[in-house]
C-alpha cells in the first residue's frame, strides 16, 4: 500500500485517482511514500528514508528545497501549465488595472456613500482623478516564455498591444504556440529599453533573483509600469520603492505584496490570487496525482524539477530503478551486478549532476543485488517495482 501524505488542501478530483486498494492518503501519514503538496513549506520538514517523491500541485517549486532532494534521491513533481490560463486572466485582470485607476476609484466611490440624490453629480465631477491610458498601441514585454508567459504574450496581442517576448531557454512547444507577431527580443535591454508594460513569468532562482533591481529599473523607459504574478524575490524591494517615489515606475501590480509596499500609492497587490481557482485547483491536483502514480507505480518521470524526463513501456517480470550521480562507470556497473538477470530493454537519461536508469529484466531480483547496486559509488537509490 503506497502511503501518501497531503499537506494543503487536494481537490478531489486528483486524489479521486488514486485506488483504494493500493494507496492511502491523509494529513497525518507517518512514513509516506509520497507527499502532495500546493503551497505549505517543507524547508524544514525532516524527509523519512521512506519518502520517494513529492508532487507540487503549482508551477513554483521554492516552498520545496529541491537540492536536499535531489540529493537524497527524492523526485519533485510540478505541474507546468496546469494553472497557466488562471494566472493568464489575472494578469489581464492586472494588466487594465495598471493602466485604469480601477482600484482607487473603487474605494473613492463608496466614500460617496451617504450623499443620496448628488452620487451622479459627485461620481462625474470626481472621475477625472481616475483616468488613465488605454493598453492597446502599447508596448508589453513578457519576460519568459513558458506555458503562462506564452498565454499573456497571446492575449495581450488579441488585445492590440505590440508584444515584445524574451526568453532565451524558449521550448519548442512554446515556440509553436507563440503568435508569430510576438517580437522576439534576445536581450532584457531590449525589452527595457522599448516597453511600457513588463510582465514576469519567471521562476525565482539564483539567476533571476532581485532581476528588477536599481540598475535594471534605470534603463527601463520613464513611467514604466510593472507586473510580477511571478514571484516577489524577482524585485528588490527597496529599489522598487525608490523607484516609484521618483515616478521611473509608474505602478507595480503584484501577486507578492511585501509589508514595505502595501500602503504605497503606486502599488496593487493581490494575496497571491492568480492560481486560486477552482479550474486550476483541480487541474494541478490531477496532474501532480497522476505524475507521483507513474513514478511510484513504474517508475517514470515526467515534469520534474531536479530529476531528468525518462518513461518506458513496461517488459520483462520486474523493473530497476537507479536514481545516481552523473558520473562515469556507474552504468557498467550496474549492468555487470545484474549480469545473472537478462535485461529487456533499458534507458539512461541524466540532468545536471544527477542521472537515472530504468531497466527492466527478467528474473528475480534478489535483496542482495539490490544491496549490490546501492553499494556502487554514487548510486543515491535504488527501487524494485
Ligand atoms: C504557482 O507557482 O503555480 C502559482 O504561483 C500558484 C501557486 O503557488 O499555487
Amino acid at each position: 500500500m503506497y502511503q501518501i501524505h497531503t499537506m494543503n488542501k487536494i481537490s478531489p478530483v486528483g486524489l479521486d485517482h488514486f485506488d483504494r486498494h493500493k494507496y492511502s492518503w491523509g494529513e497525518e501519514v507517518a512514513n509516506p511514500d509520497g507527499i502532495l503538496v500546493r503551497s505549505a513549506s517543507l524547508h524544514d520538514t525532516a524527509f523519512p528514508e521512506s519518502l520517494l517523491a513529492i508532487g507540487r500541485a503549482g508551477a513554483g517549486v521554492n516552498n520545496i528545497p529541491v537540492e536536499q532532494c535531489s540529493e537524497k534521491g527524492i523526485v519533485v513533481f510540478n505541474t507546468p501549465g496546469a494553472n497557466a490560463n488562471a494566472v493568464k486572466e489575472m494578469v489581464l485582470l492586472g494588466l487594465l488595472m495598471s493602466s485604469r485607476k480601477v482600484a482607487d476609484s473603487m474605494t473613492w466611490v463608496k466614500t460617496l456613500k451617504g450623499s443620496g440624490p448628488d452620487v451622479s453629480k459627485l461620481v462625474e465631477k470626481g472621475k477625472s482623478q481616475f483616468t488613465g491610458p488605454e493598453i492597446s498601441g502599447k508596448k508589453l514585454g513578457v519576460i519568459g516564455l513558458g506555458a503562462i508567459g506564452v498565454l499573456v504574450a497571446n492575449a495581450a496581442q488579441a488585445l492590440g498591444m505590440e508584444v515584445y517576448g524574451y526568453d532565451p531557454y524558449l521550448s519548442v512547444d512554446g515556440a509553436w504556440s507563440l503568435s508569430h507577431t510576438i517580437i522576439h527580443v534576445n536581450t532584457l535591454k531590449e525589452i527595457y529599453e522599448n516597453c511600457d508594460y513588463i510582465t514576469l513569468h519567471i521562476p525565482a532562482n539564483k539567476e533571476t533573483k532581485g532581476l528588477i533591481n536599481a540598475s535594471s529599473i534605470a534603463s527601463m523607459k520613464h513611467g514604466v509600469r510593472i507586473l510580477n504574478f511571478a514571484r516577489g524575490e524577482l524585485v528588490e524591494e527597496a529599489d522598487l520603492i525608490a523607484a516609484l517615489d521618483e515616478r521611473q515606475i509608474k505602478v507595480y501590480i503584484t501577486d507578492f505584496p511585501t509589508d514595505g509596499m502595501l500602503d504605497h500609492p503606486g502599488v496593487v497587490s493581490f494575496p497571491h490570487l492568480g492560481a486560486s481557482t477552482p479550474e486550476s485547483e483541480e487541474n494541478c491536483a490531477e496532474m501532480a496525482v497522476l505524475e507521483l502514480m507513474d513514478y511510484l507505480e513504474n517508475g517514470n518521470i515526467k515534469n520534474s524539477v531536479n530529476l531528468p524526463a525518462a518513461s518506458m513501456p513496461r517488459s520483462g517480470s520486474a523493473r530497476i530503478c537507479v536514481i545516481h550521480q552523473n558520473i562515469k562507470t556507474i552504468i557498467s556497473q550496474i549492468s555487470t551486478n545484474l549480469s545473472e538477470l537478462n535485461i529487456e530493454n533499458m534507458l539512461n537519461q541524466s540532468r545536471g549532476d544527477y542521472a537515472y536508469t530504468m531497466l527492466d529484466v527478467d528474473g528475480n531480483v534478489s535483496s542482495d543485488v539490490v544491496e549490490k547496486l546501492r553499494s556502487i559509488s554514487g548510486v543515491i537509490r535504488v527501487r524494485v517495482i
